[in-house]
């Protein structure tokens, strides 16, 4: 039994990290045996989950779409926000009831809260009827955990140390077309609003030749793209012993037969002009940026620790788009932070207009336990910051709207993904710069970049078809 501690997931010492190979167990106790695995947040978090589809299936599960099917239940949880919180406590309601009837479901809870003293607390105290918790750097014990499993007691394995990294993952991807990449887990960044420097610990980079060769053999395998994950990608490599940072990572992925690559997040803080450069000059990286701003206001951005102004940002925003042709660049920005008033809520609408992002993601401001920030003297009304936000989104989604708009009665690119949620007769796709298109095309084309013109355009999809391709 191992609970979360705020204290340790606090700390950054100088501690060497250590390289592992990550332990599978392969077992088939659980064969025929179905499991159920619900993932909240991130892309990082359903990376995890593919990790965790893999730990399931090596014990001889298959996966299955009903939570009543399940012998085995796995959520992956996100911390981020209240609503997260929110969202998987309700399900756990679920799930309880079910365990009256089936009491030999194993219930398991991982990722992001199950890192926080406050819920791993909890889930012992009231929720009995969760077996296994387990941490986001604890993921390669879950196999063992599984096996091990008690109905009579709750096993909680939940690390607080600043974290390892584990190589040569197995992974159950979700995808044949696009791949996740880690290339860094954890930050060291400590914006004050934030959870994550504590649910995912210090920031530990994988080796280029690790990362290069995982990209590799997804190439060879027909990935056709790759997303570089990391919860602050540009401080790579900071903590090798080796002299590289994520321009050089970024070369070197680029230089592999990777049609295509991105990567997300980037902080505006460490954003170098080696890494514009080495966008603009690779054809196979992406020219899509999501560079969150989190607020246009100076003094607001001070108190979120972000160690940029409203200034630096706009300038770094201007060099990107001088010197990327076409690029498109998103946001996220947060409503509400406490100490904002209405000025400094209409010095972020300023920037909005200034930058007119291609698209933002929108959030009012959540506590979170621990953070420094919700700690800090909060007066503006709930009603207040909701209408802020309304207004925010209209903006936002004008934009958004605009950018799209560019792009009507053009030809682009398109990476097809599969069928469209929205009308079975379609496919959907990605274009370079990230914009969801739904194309008229044949479904022997998914997996596919193909030249599609654009017919429509909505505020946060294009409708297109593909061009015929020449006959010889
Ligand atoms: N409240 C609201 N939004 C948050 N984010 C991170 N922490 C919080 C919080 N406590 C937002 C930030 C971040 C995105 C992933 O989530 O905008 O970039
Ligand atoms: Fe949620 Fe952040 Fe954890 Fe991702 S890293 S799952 S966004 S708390």
């Amino acid at each position: 039994m191992q609970l979360p501690n705020l204290k340790k997931a606090k700390e950054r010492t100088n501690k060497e990290v250590k390289y592992e190979e990550t332990p599978l167990i392969t077992n088939n106790k659980f064969l025929g045996k179905k499991y159920f695995l619900r993932t909240y947040g991130c892309q990082m978090n359903e990376h995890d989950s593919e990790q965790i589809a893999s730990i399931l299936e090596h014990l001889g599960m298959e996966p299955c779409e009903k939570l009543e099917e399940a012998d085995v239940i796995v959520l992956n949880t996100c911390a981020i926000r209240e609503n997260a919180h929110d969202k998987v406590f309700g399900y756990l309601g679920r799930i309880k009831h079910l365990k009256k009837d089936r009491p030999d479901v194993i219930v398991c809870i991982g990722g992001c809260m199950s890192q926080e003293e406050g819920v791993a607390n909890e889930l012992l105290h009231r929720h009995p009827y969760v077996n296994i918790v387990f941490g986001t750097h604890n993921i390669h014990e879950l196999g063992k955990m599984i096996l091990e499993a008690d109905q009579n007691k709750q096993d909680i394995e939940v690390s607080s140390e600043e974290g390892n990294v584990f190589e040569h993952v197995n992974y159950k991807r979700a995808s044949h077309i696009t791949a996740w990449v880690n290339i860094i887990y954890g930050c060291d960044k400590f914006c004050t609003y934030c959870i994550v420097p504590y649910t995912r610990g210090k920031e530990r980079s994988r080796k280029l030749e690790e990362i290069v060769s995982e990209v590799e053999k997804l190439a060879a395998e027909g990935y056709q793209e790759v997303t570089l994950l990391g919860q602050n990608v540009n401080a790579y490599g900071h903590d090798l012993k080796e002299n590289v940072e994520f321009s050089d990572l970024l070369e070197a992925v680029a230089q592999t037969k990777i049609p295509r690559i991105r990567f997300v997040t980037s902080h505006p803080w460490n954003f170098t002009d080696k890494m514009i450069d080495i966008i603009a000059k690779y054809p196979n990286v992406m020219p899509y940026i999501h560079l969150p701003l989190q607020s246009g206001s100076d003094k607001i951005l001070k108190l979120m620790g972000r160690r940029y102004t409203k200034e630096e940002y706009i300038a770094l925003f201007k060099k990107m788009k001088e010197r990327i042709p076409n690029v498109a660049i998103s946001t996220d920005i947060i409503v509400g932070f406490p100490g904002e008033t209405e000025e400094d809520f209409l010095e972020t609408l300023e920037v909005v207009k200034t930058c007119e992002f291609d698209g933002a993601y929108t959030f009012l401001f959540s506590p979170r336990e621990g953070t420094p920030a919700a700690k800090m003297k909060d007066e503006t009304p709930l009603e207040e910051k909701e209408e802020r936000l309304y207004r925010l989104n209209d903006l936002v989604n004008f934009y958004s709207k605009q950018n799209n708009d560019k792009y009507l009665h053009k030809t682009v690119p398109v990476l097809l993904l599969g069928v469209s949620e929205k009308d079975p007769n379609k496919l959907y796709g990605y274009t370079d710069t990230m914009k969801l298109v739904n194309v008229i095309a044949p479904s022997n084309k998914i997996g596919k970049i193909i030249d599609v013109y654009i017919t429509d355009t909505k505020s946060f999809s294009l409708d297109g078809e593909m061009i015929k391709e020449e006959t010889p």
